[in-house]
């Protein structure tokens, strides 16, 4: 193992190398390890366990068998733990950083801001907790009484991406408990070690033995493992973010069993910019919602469309802010675009830029990697706009997830809305205008299940995050959040006249 040393803890403990069944740290029964590696320099730094069947099995059973005394915990009581655990994360905000940034490569500044950024749906959950209210309903005959409750859905199983580490665990975790579930968690291959310094914590806050399992596997593995969960019948719940063709073999695959489904999937958002915009808050909008996480984000811009009235002044000062970001490792406090978490990734914005080159686009800036400038860095990437882009690249119908800025043109109103319409996916769509009639009509045309209007940043936990068509369905956070995770029983009370 090399690279460890550049990791340094106020914790140690909060390093784990172990899967978490039943209350007990364990390895996984066929003692199968994988590695993990730090995108910034691609050392190996630390191993986890390769789990198999045996050990989804086993987090099953844990997670049942907890599940009939969870449920009967008060609403109350749950909150207070979420909250406990929201306080712990919190408090240890620097060492959930850094191990975010080693696994992940984000700079150090955004990894900080996700920590506070996931711990906020923690928190969220612990109050929502406690106003998960049912319905008395008006009897339709004397002596009879007709209530509605909401209970929990039972096991949940929380499959869960690499480029946010931290906050998409949690805000699947927090809603599952809150409501009463019991849950089963694997964390991306690529990104174990945050979501298990989050167990740990949880572990810490005093959430009893089984309400919340975690087990860890190689890409090879991560398939048969999960199949257990798809196929036994007391997993309730499948909570996945993660691709459109991942999320469909989840939904397939779970079918027999019938379970609910929250499926955050892929996206290929559309940024438009009206003739009308200010160009300067555009500028910004744009900077902050494609380059966040560099990139490497659902619902990061993938489409620019920019009126051809305005289009080269736009393109002119976003040139100069794309120009004046630094690339670097997350031990570099001025780095702003990290590493790309692998080769797979990098390989695939060579494909698109590469594929758009080929098709008529021209680099502004960027296009290139930059490991010339980066001592030991195979992943990055240099940030880049791309001109002259057209339908038929593959940027245009993929998503890119990196940080590259394809700029389209458009003439009119009823032209973009199609355009940015003309995709399977339905995450977000973003539009810059000062108008306000047009506000009401683009927004209302667009399809996507989260709008950002003159805004680039929209998720918060206060909001419903997530998409329509190929996008995927369910919300997390929000007040709709919660409903995910239970389902609604009737009683009908009759003989009371
Ligand atoms: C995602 O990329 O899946 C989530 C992004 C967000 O929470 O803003």
């Amino acid at each position: 193992m090399t690279g460890q040393s550049d990791l340094k803890l106020e914790r140690n403990d909060l390093l784990m190398n172990a899967n978490f069944i039943a209350g007990k740290w364990q390895p996984a029964v066929s003692g199968n390890r994988h590695n993990v590696m730090n995108p910034a320099n691609g050392m190996i730094f630390a191993e986890v366990p390769d789990s198999d069947a045996q050990d989804a099995a086993a987090a099953v059973n844990a997670a049942s068998d907890a599940f009939f005394s969870w449920r009967k915990t008060t609403n109350r009581e749950r909150s207070k733990l979420l909250k406990t655990w929201h306080a712990l994360i919190l408090a240890n905000t620097e060492d959930l950083a850094r191990l975010m940034s080693m696994e992940q490569g984000k700079p150090l500044a955004e990894a900080r801001a996700e920590v506070a950024y996931g711990a906020s749906y923690v928190e969220w959950f612990a109050e929502e907790a406690v106003r998960a209210y049912g319905d008395i309903l008006p009897p339709l005959m004397p002596g009879r009484r007709q209530m509605v409750v909401k209970e929990p859905v039972g096991v949940v199983a929380a499959i869960t991406p690499w480029n946010f580490p931290l906050a998409m665990i949690a805000r699947k975790i927090a809603p599952a408990l809150a409501a009463g579930c019991t849950v089963i968690a694997k964390p991306a291959e690529d990104t174990p070690l945050t979501a298990l310094a989050l167990v740990r914590l949880a572990e810490e806050a005093g959430f009893p033995s089984g309400t919340l399992n975690i087990i860890c596997a190689s890409r090879q593995n991560a398939e048969p493992t999960v199949a257990i969960w798809l196929h036994d019948p007391r997993v309730r719940k499948i909570t996945f973010t993660g691709s459109t063709p991942v999320g469909k073999y989840l939904a397939r695959e779970s079918a027999d069993t019938l379970k609910k489904l929250s499926l955050e999937l892929g996206g290929n958002a559309p940024f438009i910019v009206f003739e009308d915009a200010d160009l300067d808050a555009a500028v910004d909008g744009l900077m902050r919602g494609k380059f966040r996480n560099s990139g490497q984000t659902c619902v990061s811009p993938n489409r620019v469309y920019v009126h051809e009235a305005i289009h080269d002044d736009f393109a002119g000062r976003l040139a100069a802010r794309v120009r004046a970001l630094t690339v670097g490792p997350a031990s570099n406090p001025t780095a702003e675009i990290g590493p790309m978490i692998n080769e797979r990734a990098i390989d695939k914005i060579n494909r698109h830029v590469k594929d758009a080159l080929s098709k008529g686009a021209v680099v502004l800036t960027g296009g290139n990697t930059v490991r010339d400038h980066i001592a030991d860095g195979p992943f990055y990437y240099s940030p880049t706009i791309l001109t002259n882009s057209s339908e038929e690249m593959a940027l245009f119908c993929e998503e890119t997830f990196g940080p590259v800025v394809p700029l389209f043109t458009f003439s009119n109103e009823d032209e973009v809305i199609q355009k940015a319409n003309q995709t399977p996916f339905g995450l977000a769509a973003y539009f810059y205008t000062q108008n306000a009639a047009r506000i009401c009509r683009v927004s209302s045309q667009l399809e996507a299940g989260v709008i950002g209007i003159n805004e680039g940043v929209v998720a918060s936990e206060a909001a419903p995050f997530g998409g329509i068509k190929e996008s995927g369905y369910g919300r997390e956070g929000s007040k709709y959040g919660l409903d995910d995770y239970m389902q609604l029983k009737y009683l009908c009370e009759g003989e009371l006249a």
